[in-house]
Protein backbone atom coordinates (compact mmCIF):
# COMPACT_ATOMS: atom_id res chain seq x y z
CA UNK A 1 0.00 0.00 0.00
CA UNK A 2 1.31 3.51 -1.09
CA UNK A 3 1.15 6.07 1.77
CA UNK A 4 -1.91 8.29 2.16
CA UNK A 5 -1.62 11.10 -0.67
CA UNK A 6 -5.52 11.75 -0.17
CA UNK A 7 -8.44 11.96 1.71
CA UNK A 8 -11.69 11.54 0.21
CA UNK A 9 -14.84 12.03 2.38
CA UNK A 10 -18.44 11.74 1.88
CA UNK A 11 -20.30 14.24 2.56
CA UNK A 12 -24.10 13.55 4.57
CA UNK A 13 -23.35 11.82 7.79
CA UNK A 14 -19.71 12.11 7.64
CA UNK A 15 -19.16 15.86 7.59
CA UNK A 16 -22.62 17.24 8.31
CA UNK A 17 -25.63 15.08 9.92
CA UNK A 18 -28.19 16.13 7.01
CA UNK A 19 -29.72 12.49 7.44
CA UNK A 20 -32.39 14.54 9.59
CA UNK A 21 -33.73 16.68 6.87
CA UNK A 22 -33.97 13.86 3.93
CA UNK A 23 -36.22 12.18 6.87
CA UNK A 24 -37.96 14.91 7.47
CA UNK A 25 -38.65 15.67 3.83
CA UNK A 26 -39.18 11.92 2.77
CA UNK A 27 -41.59 11.59 5.53
CA UNK A 28 -43.60 14.62 4.83
CA UNK A 29 -43.67 12.72 1.19
CA UNK A 30 -44.97 9.62 2.30
CA UNK A 31 -47.77 11.62 4.69
CA UNK A 32 -48.79 13.14 1.76
CA UNK A 33 -49.11 9.74 -0.19
CA UNK A 34 -51.10 8.00 3.00
CA UNK A 35 -48.50 6.05 4.66
CA UNK A 36 -46.21 6.54 7.80
CA UNK A 37 -42.26 6.18 7.17
CA UNK A 38 -40.15 5.67 10.66
CA UNK A 39 -36.45 6.70 11.26
CA UNK A 40 -35.61 2.96 11.22
CA UNK A 41 -36.37 3.03 7.14
CA UNK A 42 -34.36 5.88 6.53
CA UNK A 43 -31.60 4.17 7.59
CA UNK A 44 -32.15 2.28 4.09
CA UNK A 45 -32.17 5.62 2.57
CA UNK A 46 -28.19 6.41 3.90
CA UNK A 47 -26.22 7.32 0.39
CA UNK A 48 -28.31 6.26 -2.22
CA UNK A 49 -29.30 8.28 -5.10
CA UNK A 50 -32.39 10.58 -5.07
CA UNK A 51 -34.49 8.44 -7.30
CA UNK A 52 -33.24 4.75 -5.76
CA UNK A 53 -34.25 6.80 -2.58
CA UNK A 54 -38.09 7.53 -3.88
CA UNK A 55 -38.29 4.09 -5.36
CA UNK A 56 -37.06 2.45 -1.63
CA UNK A 57 -40.11 5.13 -0.42
CA UNK A 58 -42.71 3.90 -2.84
CA UNK A 59 -41.98 0.72 -1.92
CA UNK A 60 -42.39 0.61 1.62
CA UNK A 61 -45.59 2.17 1.18
CA UNK A 62 -46.99 -0.34 -1.54
CA UNK A 63 -47.14 2.51 -3.84
CA UNK A 64 -46.79 2.15 -7.07
CA UNK A 65 -46.64 4.86 -10.01
CA UNK A 66 -45.22 6.03 -13.10
CA UNK A 67 -42.02 7.63 -14.10
CA UNK A 68 -43.37 10.77 -14.84
CA UNK A 69 -45.23 11.23 -11.23
CA UNK A 70 -42.01 9.54 -9.75
CA UNK A 71 -40.03 12.92 -11.20
CA UNK A 72 -42.70 15.07 -10.12
CA UNK A 73 -41.89 13.67 -6.26
CA UNK A 74 -38.80 13.61 -6.40
CA UNK A 75 -38.83 17.30 -7.13
CA UNK A 76 -41.11 18.10 -4.60
CA UNK A 77 -39.32 16.11 -1.50
CA UNK A 78 -35.92 17.97 -3.18
CA UNK A 79 -37.30 21.16 -2.80
CA UNK A 80 -38.55 20.93 1.05
CA UNK A 81 -35.07 19.42 1.34
CA UNK A 82 -33.83 22.45 0.08
CA UNK A 83 -35.56 24.77 2.52
CA UNK A 84 -34.56 22.71 5.57
CA UNK A 85 -30.86 22.78 4.75
CA UNK A 86 -30.93 26.58 3.89
CA UNK A 87 -30.97 27.22 8.00
CA UNK A 88 -27.46 25.61 8.15
CA UNK A 89 -24.08 27.26 8.85
CA UNK A 90 -20.84 26.18 10.10
CA UNK A 91 -22.55 25.18 13.77
CA UNK A 92 -23.58 21.77 12.18
CA UNK A 93 -20.62 20.75 10.73
CA UNK A 94 -19.66 17.49 12.76
CA UNK A 95 -16.99 17.11 15.52
CA UNK A 96 -13.66 16.79 14.47
CA UNK A 97 -13.90 17.51 11.08
CA UNK A 98 -12.22 20.89 10.68
CA UNK A 99 -9.85 20.15 13.14
CA UNK A 100 -8.80 17.10 10.85
CA UNK A 101 -9.13 18.50 7.50
CA UNK A 102 -6.30 21.29 8.80
CA UNK A 103 -4.33 18.59 9.90
CA UNK A 104 -4.27 17.30 6.48
CA UNK A 105 -3.79 20.01 4.79
CA UNK A 106 -0.72 21.16 6.76
CA UNK A 107 0.91 17.84 5.82
CA UNK A 108 0.06 18.69 1.93
CA UNK A 109 -2.65 14.98 1.83
CA UNK A 110 -5.07 16.25 -0.81
CA UNK A 111 -8.87 16.55 -0.12
CA UNK A 112 -11.82 15.75 -2.02
CA UNK A 113 -15.09 15.48 -1.50
CA UNK A 114 -17.49 12.01 -2.89
CA UNK A 115 -20.66 12.29 -2.47
CA UNK A 116 -23.72 11.62 -4.15
CA UNK A 117 -25.39 14.49 -3.50
CA UNK A 118 -26.62 16.91 -5.97
CA UNK A 119 -26.91 19.51 -2.79
CA UNK A 120 -23.13 19.12 -1.89
CA UNK A 121 -21.88 22.78 -2.84
CA UNK A 122 -25.00 24.28 -1.72
CA UNK A 123 -24.49 22.84 1.86
CA UNK A 124 -20.46 22.79 1.58
CA UNK A 125 -21.13 26.73 1.18
CA UNK A 126 -23.95 27.46 3.96
CA UNK A 127 -21.01 25.71 6.24
CA UNK A 128 -18.14 27.34 4.69
CA UNK A 129 -16.15 24.52 4.31
CA UNK A 130 -16.03 24.98 0.55
CA UNK A 131 -12.21 26.49 0.00
CA UNK A 132 -11.14 23.38 2.10
CA UNK A 133 -11.37 20.50 -0.81
CA UNK A 134 -8.69 20.78 -3.71
CA UNK A 135 -11.69 19.03 -5.64
CA UNK A 136 -15.37 18.27 -4.84
CA UNK A 137 -17.13 15.33 -7.25
CA UNK A 138 -21.06 15.03 -6.04
CA UNK A 139 -24.27 13.84 -7.39
CA UNK A 140 -23.96 16.39 -10.53
CA UNK A 141 -20.88 14.75 -11.82
CA UNK A 142 -21.50 11.08 -11.37
CA UNK A 143 -23.77 8.58 -13.19
CA UNK A 144 -23.92 5.29 -11.06
CA UNK A 145 -24.82 5.02 -7.92
CA UNK A 146 -22.86 4.00 -4.25
CA UNK A 147 -21.51 0.77 -4.38
CA UNK A 148 -20.83 1.76 -7.78
CA UNK A 149 -16.98 3.17 -7.66
CA UNK A 150 -17.12 5.85 -9.61
CA UNK A 151 -17.27 8.79 -7.74
CA UNK A 152 -14.56 8.00 -5.69
CA UNK A 153 -12.66 6.64 -8.78
CA UNK A 154 -13.59 10.67 -10.05
CA UNK A 155 -12.34 11.89 -7.22
CA UNK A 156 -9.17 10.45 -7.19
CA UNK A 157 -8.33 10.97 -11.17
CA UNK A 158 -9.41 15.00 -10.86
CA UNK A 159 -6.74 14.62 -7.51
CA UNK A 160 -4.03 13.01 -9.94
CA UNK A 161 -3.23 10.29 -6.89
CA UNK A 162 -4.03 6.75 -7.12
CA UNK A 163 -6.73 4.75 -6.02
CA UNK A 164 -4.52 2.79 -3.41
CA UNK A 165 -2.88 5.84 -2.12
CA UNK A 166 -6.47 7.18 -1.12
CA UNK A 167 -8.29 6.79 1.66
CA UNK A 168 -12.79 7.16 2.16
CA UNK A 169 -14.82 8.13 4.75
CA UNK A 170 -17.79 6.88 4.31
CA UNK A 171 -20.78 6.66 7.14
CA UNK A 172 -22.99 4.16 4.22
CA UNK A 173 -22.76 0.59 3.60
CA UNK A 174 -22.92 1.36 -0.29
CA UNK A 175 -20.37 4.02 0.55
CA UNK A 176 -17.85 1.34 2.18
CA UNK A 177 -18.39 -1.25 -0.89
CA UNK A 178 -18.13 1.56 -3.10
CA UNK A 179 -14.98 2.40 -1.73
CA UNK A 180 -13.54 -0.84 -1.64
CA UNK A 181 -13.96 -1.27 -5.16
CA UNK A 182 -12.78 1.41 -6.15
CA UNK A 183 -8.70 -0.36 -4.78
CA UNK A 184 -8.68 2.60 -2.05
CA UNK A 185 -9.06 1.62 1.89
CA UNK A 186 -11.91 3.23 3.88
CA UNK A 187 -12.18 4.44 7.47
CA UNK A 188 -16.24 3.93 8.30
CA UNK A 189 -17.91 6.83 10.65
CA UNK A 190 -20.29 4.81 12.54
CA UNK A 191 -20.94 1.89 14.36
CA UNK A 192 -18.21 -1.20 13.62
CA UNK A 193 -21.46 -3.92 14.26
CA UNK A 194 -22.42 -2.15 10.31
CA UNK A 195 -19.43 -1.68 8.89
CA UNK A 196 -17.55 -3.73 9.60
CA UNK A 197 -15.96 -4.20 5.65
CA UNK A 198 -14.43 -1.21 6.30
CA UNK A 199 -10.70 -1.31 7.55
CA UNK A 200 -10.95 0.69 10.57
CA UNK A 201 -14.26 2.30 11.95
CA UNK A 202 -14.10 5.26 14.22
CA UNK A 203 -17.39 6.71 15.49
CA UNK A 204 -16.40 10.73 14.41
CA UNK A 205 -13.74 12.01 12.81
CA UNK A 206 -13.18 13.47 15.64
CA UNK A 207 -10.85 10.32 16.58
CA UNK A 208 -8.97 10.56 13.72
CA UNK A 209 -5.29 11.40 13.98
CA UNK A 210 -2.78 11.42 11.27
CA UNK A 211 -1.00 8.54 12.61
CA UNK A 212 -4.41 6.55 12.86
CA UNK A 213 -4.61 7.67 8.94
CA UNK A 214 -1.23 5.72 8.14
CA UNK A 215 -2.11 2.66 9.78
C1 LIG B 1 -26.49 10.96 -0.09
C2 LIG B 1 -27.44 10.77 1.08
O1 LIG B 1 -25.31 11.58 0.34
O2 LIG B 1 -27.11 11.79 -1.10
C3 LIG B 1 -28.77 10.21 0.58
O3 LIG B 1 -26.86 9.88 2.02
C4 LIG B 1 -29.34 11.11 -0.51
O4 LIG B 1 -29.66 10.09 1.66
C5 LIG B 1 -28.31 11.27 -1.64
O5 LIG B 1 -30.54 10.57 -1.04
C6 LIG B 1 -28.80 12.20 -2.76
O6 LIG B 1 -28.96 13.48 -2.24
P1 LIG B 1 -29.69 14.70 -2.97
O7 LIG B 1 -29.33 15.88 -2.11
O8 LIG B 1 -29.08 14.81 -4.34
O9 LIG B 1 -31.13 14.40 -3.02
MG1 LIG C 1 -23.22 9.42 3.78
Amino acid sequence: MLPVKACIFDLDGVIVDTAKYHYLAWRRLANELGFDFSEEDNERLKGVSRMDSLNILLEIGGVQLDEARKEELAKKKNEWYVELIAHMDDKEILAGTTQFLTELQKVGVKIALGSASKNAKTILKRIGLMEMFDVIIDGTDISKAKPDPEVFLLGAEALKVEPSACVVFEDAVSGVEAALSAGMRVVGVGSKETLYKANDVVSSLAEMTLDRLEK
